[in-house]
C-alpha cells in the first residue's frame, strides 16, 4: 500500500474522510503532514474500519502535540490524558450534548482532539460538526468588520457547576479572553471563535449588551450548510480543529450505551484577525 492518503470531502464546508492509513502502525512525516492538511482544510477529519488500542491512541494524539490534562471527566485507566467519554443505559445526559468548543476557558484552548469509539449504540450518538471558517464567510462585509476588533471572555461556570454536581469533583474557576475572529496558522484562514457553552459576553461590553449579538452568531454559526454530521460505525476515529469548529453529540439514543475515548491536544497562543 502506498503512503498516500485519499482525502474525501464529506460536505461543501466541514469534514473529509482519511483513507488509506492504518493508525495503529507509527506514520511517516508525509501521512503526518497530510492529515495535519487535511484537517486546516476541513476542520475535521474521519477514519474508518481501524483498530487501535489506547497505547496506539495516545501515539498517534502525542504526533500532533502534548495531551491536556484531564480535570473533570474520568479517565483511561493507565491513561491520565484520556477521557472516557461514556453514557451508561441508565444515563439521560450525554457529554458535549450542545454546540461547543472544548476548553476555550483556558488562555490557550486545546488546538485539536482525537475520539475513538470503543461502545456504540445500535444507532444514534451521532457526532455534528459545524465550520467556524464557513460561518464568518457568510457573514456581512460590515459585521465581518466590526467582529474583527472585538475579543470575548470565555468562562466555565456554567458547564464546569454542571460537570461538578454530577462527578462531585470540584469547579475550577476559569476565564480567558480571546480575539472573536481568529487565523489558522496554516491557510491563514479567519474564522470565529465564539462558541455558546463558554463565551459570555464581549471584552468591555456587560453581558446585557452582547447577548443579541452572541445569540446571533450561536444560531448563524448552526446552520445546516456549515456543518457535517458523523455516523460512528465500530473502528471510526475522529480527529477535529478545535479551533476551527463547534462539534455536538446527539444525544438520541437512551437505554443504549455508548463509550469514546478522547484525547485533546495542547494548543498554541491564538492569532487575532
Ligand atoms: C465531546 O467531546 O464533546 C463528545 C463528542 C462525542 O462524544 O461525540
Amino acid at each position: 500500500m502506498s503512503d498516500t492518503l485519499l482525502v474525501r470531502p464529506m460536505s461543501g464546508h466541514a469534514g473529509a474522510e482519511i483513507d488509506n492509513v492504518d493508525l495503529s502502525k507509527p506514520l511517516c512525516v508525509e501521512q503526518k503532514n497530510g492529515i495535519r492538511d487535511a484537517l486546516a482544510r476541513h476542520g475535521v477529519v474521519f477514519f474508518r474500519k481501524q483498530s487501535i488500542t489506547p497505547a496506539q491512541h495516545d501515539r498517534f494524539a502525542r504526533l500532533f502535540g502534548e495531551p491536556t490534562d484531564v480535570k473533570m471527566v474520568d479517565t483511561v485507566p493507565d491513561f491520565p490524558h484520556m477521557s472516557l467519554v461514556a453514557k451508561a443505559e441508565e444515563q439521560l445526559d450525554n457529554i458535549g450534548g450542545g454546540w461547543h468548543a472544548d476548553q476555550t476557558f483556558h488562555d490557550v484552548p486545546p488546538w485539536g482532539t482525537v475520539l475513538v469509539a470503543r461502545e456504540l449504540p445500535a444507532f444514534g450518538g451521532d457526532t455534528l460538526f459545524s465550520s467556524m471558517g464557513a460561518a464568518y464567510e457568510a457573514l456581512s462585509e460590515g459585521l465581518k468588520k466590526m467582529l474583527d476588533g472585538l475579543r470575548a471572555v470565555h468562562d466555565n461556570s456554567m458547564i464546569g457547576k454542571l460537570l461538578a454536581s454530577k462527578t462531585g469533583k470540584p469547579h475550577i474557576p476559569r476565564t480567558a479572553v480571546h480575539p472573536v475572529v481568529v487565523r489558522n496558522p496554516l491557510t491563514g484562514r479567519k474564522s470565529l471563535f465564539v462558541n455558546r457553552a463558554y463565551t459570555t459576553h464581549f471584552e468591555g461590553w456587560s453581558e446585557r449588551d452582547s447577548e443579541a449579538l452572541l445569540s446571533y452568531l450561536f444560531i448563524h454559526g448552526q446552520r445546516p450548510e456549515f456543518q457535517c454530521r458523523f455516523r460512528w460505525e465500530p473502528g471510526s476515529i475522529a480527529f477535529w480543529d478545535n479551533i476551527q469548529v463547534w462539534h455536538y453529540a446527539a444525544n438520541d439514543y437512551h437505554g443504549q450505551r455508548r463509550v469514546m475515548h478522547r484525547i485533546a491536544i495542547k494548543g498554541t497562543p491564538l492569532i487575532a484577525a
